[in-house]
């Protein structure tokens, strides 16, 4: 992961703090919402994969804050970032607040914080993801598909994008525009079979994987990112294992600091002799290479 300049010493670095102002806050699905902040700092220095911490300022109920991934950045009539969007469902006590936070309301936040995705190149990038999983993942569409640049890193690294996005139901599917207006091939399977396949994401990840290996495509080409319920990712780790595919998982860890103080984060990861360490998720990762997580 040395292509992917966040990975300092100190992780943390470019993190601010703001009350950032909120134009926008909608509904986009079943329980799921779009906040629009304004944060023309984060905007300008976050990379693929990384996440802001959220509070309420006058509420001590959540007193701390919840990570929620950078969903997308819009820019300034002058082509500069300003805002950044953040995609949540609604799940208990930061979530149903912020749903509540009105237009010209402040959020506090920050970040950016985390080491985001690499941004190695590859042919075909798969995404996976489970829930609300598919957060992280239209930067770094953006980014693969040369889209958007982001400080330090480089753009345009995939010929092609895919997302697999798996819910349990067709109401709780979040922003497949979204996607499909980046040029990302978006193949969406429900529990219930209400949209698209009726399988669980990693299945629908096996059978693509199996049909471009048989059509003898080499598998260093292929490279696969993951995010949502622990469960999905640990079996779509374990596919990438036995097909010798490159695979990165962004794991979502109850956080409290998200700045590398508190080690309520801690995630078991295997060391380079073959040992395990806890790694904390907010600064080493939220993003790990999959088959260093003991799950
Ligand atoms: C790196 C990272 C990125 C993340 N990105 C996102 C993101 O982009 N979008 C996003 O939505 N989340 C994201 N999360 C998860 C997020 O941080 C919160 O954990 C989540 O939003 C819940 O916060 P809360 O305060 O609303 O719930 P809490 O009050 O903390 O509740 C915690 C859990 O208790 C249960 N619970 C509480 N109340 C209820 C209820 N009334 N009904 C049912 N269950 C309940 C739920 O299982 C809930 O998840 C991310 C986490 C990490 C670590
Ligand atoms: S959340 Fe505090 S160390 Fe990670």
């Amino acid at each position: 992961m040395s292509s992917n300049p966040v990975q300092a010493a100190h992780y943390a670095d470019r993190m601010q703090q703001i009350d950032a102002p909120v134009l926008l806050n909608h509904q986009m699905a079943r329980d799921t919402f779009l906040i629009r902040l304004a944060a023309p700092e984060i905007a300008a220095s976050v990379v693929p994969g990384q996440f802001v911490m959220a509070r309420i300022a006058h509420l001590d109920d959540p007193l701390i804050g919840r990570a929620l991934a950078v969903y997308n950045i819009g820019n300034d009539p002058l082509g500069n970032p300003a805002t950044i969007d953040l995609v949540y469902i609604r799940k208990g006590k930061l979530t149903s607040s912020l749903s509540r936070a009105a237009i010209g309301s402040t959020v506090t936040i920050w970040g950016p914080l985390g080491n985001g995705f690499s941004s190695q190149t590859c042919q075909h990038l798969i995404m996976v993801a489970g829930g609300i999983g598919q957060t992280p993942f239209v930067l770094l569409a953006q980014e693969a598909l040369g889209l958007r640049s982001f400080p330090g890193r480089p753009a345009g690294w995939a010929d092609r994008v895919t997302l697999i996005y798996g819910a349990r139901t067709a109401e709780l599917l979040a922003g497949v525009a979204d996607f499909q207006a980046c040029g990302v091939d978006v193949r969406l399977c429900t529990d219930d079979g209400s949209r698209g396949s009726q399988m669980l994401a990693p299945e629908l990840l096996a059978k693509m994987l199996r049909s471009e290996f048989a059509e003898a495509q080499s598998r260093s080409v292929v490279r696969v990112a993951c995010c949502g319920p622990e469960i999905m990712m640990r079996r779509v780790a374990e596919l990438c294992a036995q097909l010798a595919v490159r695979c990165e998982v962004s794991l979502e860890t109850p956080m409290a600091c998200g700045i590398g103080i508190c080690f309520s984060c801690v995630a078991k990861v295997r060391q380079a002799g073959g040992q395990w360490d806890y790694k904390r998720t907010c600064v080493e990762g939220p993003v790990f290479s999959a088959d260093k997580i003991d799950w």
